[in-house]
């Protein structure tokens, strides 16, 4: 039996990162102590503790993971200790040794980021064509579960449903999400540009475009959130209102600290009204720890406590394996999934 109903994680394995997109205020802005990052020890030591607690689907991202030389090891530590399967998110910035290894050492799921379909038309920031060429490579050398993270921008909304098309027709799903905007900095994902802001689309754009994606959804695109996260999208992607108010995953920073917001910075779990001011560190968790945390989770208070951001597709599919258990599929985009 596991611990809780929880069975997914998302890690921050760094805050570093080789690209600076500009919507991503993450490794920019947010100051951060790299000396306290985990090393692979640490990861080791995480991992086995995740999987301790019932943990099963992990997705690394940053910053950018892959600047580490380590990761290709701790996939293979993964791989060959625990139950978890890991999905790497990247920029695609790394060469075929490395990309050799990652496969080498078992790499179960990658996502990457993908913008554009068509790198001749636009790849502002210099991660869609990387992107495609590996997912396509990585087809090809077997890894199982491929994404595509596709940001909506005012940029690139009319082009999105040709991105939809095009990984579908090459099996691979996409993980879409609006580019939250804004200056509520108390959140970490807030793109300071115009053009990295889903706010400065045209009046009526983002809703034509969510009719277009329920259809192409029906009609058996390879989509990976669940329809309610469309309806999501019409309603809180501009106003940033939405509020999760689960504990659907468990989210841990470079340090080892948890978080508790998709988005949020390294808030104490006080937010949530538990009351303490005490920080809970991956390292120093035991499953009872972790079982007591999620029992005093109070979702009322979260809410209560919350500002709001924009919905997140991984939070949705997140609360859809915890509510149907780990059968429901990771990563898939067939339709009613
Ligand atoms: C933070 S990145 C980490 C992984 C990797 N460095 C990458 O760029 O793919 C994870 C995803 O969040 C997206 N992202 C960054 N800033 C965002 C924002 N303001 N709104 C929505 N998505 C954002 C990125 O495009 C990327 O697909
Ligand atoms: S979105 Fe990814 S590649 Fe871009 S700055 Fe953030 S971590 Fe780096």
């Amino acid at each position: 039996m596991p611990y809780t109903k929880v069975t997914e994680a998302q890690i921050l394995g760094t805050r570093e990162c080789n690209i600076r997109c500009d919507y991503c205020r993450l490794v920019r802005d947010i100051p951060f102590e790299r000396k306290d990052e985990l090393d692979i020890d640490g990861w080791k030591t995480a991992f086995s503790k995740m999987d301790s607690f019932g943990i099963k689907t992990v997705k690394g991202l940053g910053g950018e993971w892959s600047v580490k030389e380590y990761l290709p090891e701790l996939v293979e530590f993964i791989t060959n200790n625990t139950n978890i399967k890991f999905a790497l998110l990247s920029n695609s910035s790394f060469d075929n040794p490395y990309r050799t290894k990652l496969v080498d050492g078992g790499l179960n799921s990658y996502f990457a980021s993908v913008d554009w379909a068509d790198p001749k038309i636009l790849d502002s920031n210099g991660k869609s064509a990387p992107g495609l060429k590996m997912l396509l490579e990585l087809k090809e050398l077997g890894v199982e579960n491929l994404g595509a993270n596709t940001v909506i921008m005012p940029q690139n909304i009319d082009h999105i449903p040709q991105i939809l098309e095009f990984l579908t027709e090459n099996e691979i799903v996409m993980n879409l999400c609006p580019a939250h905007g804004g200056d509520n900095y108390a959140f970490e994902y807030r793109a300071k540009t115009k053009s990295g802001n889903i706010a400065n689309c045209m009046p009526g754009e983002l809703e034509e475009l969510v009719d277009t994606l329920f259809d192409m959804k029906d009609d058996g695109c390879f989509f990976a959130a669940p329809a309610s996260y469309l309806d999501a999208i019409k309603t809180h992607a501009i106003p940033l209102d939405w509020k999760c108010g689960e504990f659907s995953q468990l989210r841990i920073d470079a340090n080892g600290d948890l978080k508790i917001c998709p988005d949020g910075g390294p808030m104490h779990y006080v937010n949530a009204g538990i009351e303490t001011n005490e920080k809970y560190n991956i390292l120093s968790m035991s499953p009872n720890d972790f079982r007591d945390l999620y029992a005093s989770f109070d979702a009322n208070k979260w809410r209560a406590r919350c500002p709001g951001c924009g919905p997140w597709s991984a939070q949705y599919r997140a609360e859809k394996n915890k509510r149907y258990g780990i059968g429901d599929p990771v990563l898939s985009g067939r339709k009613n999934r």
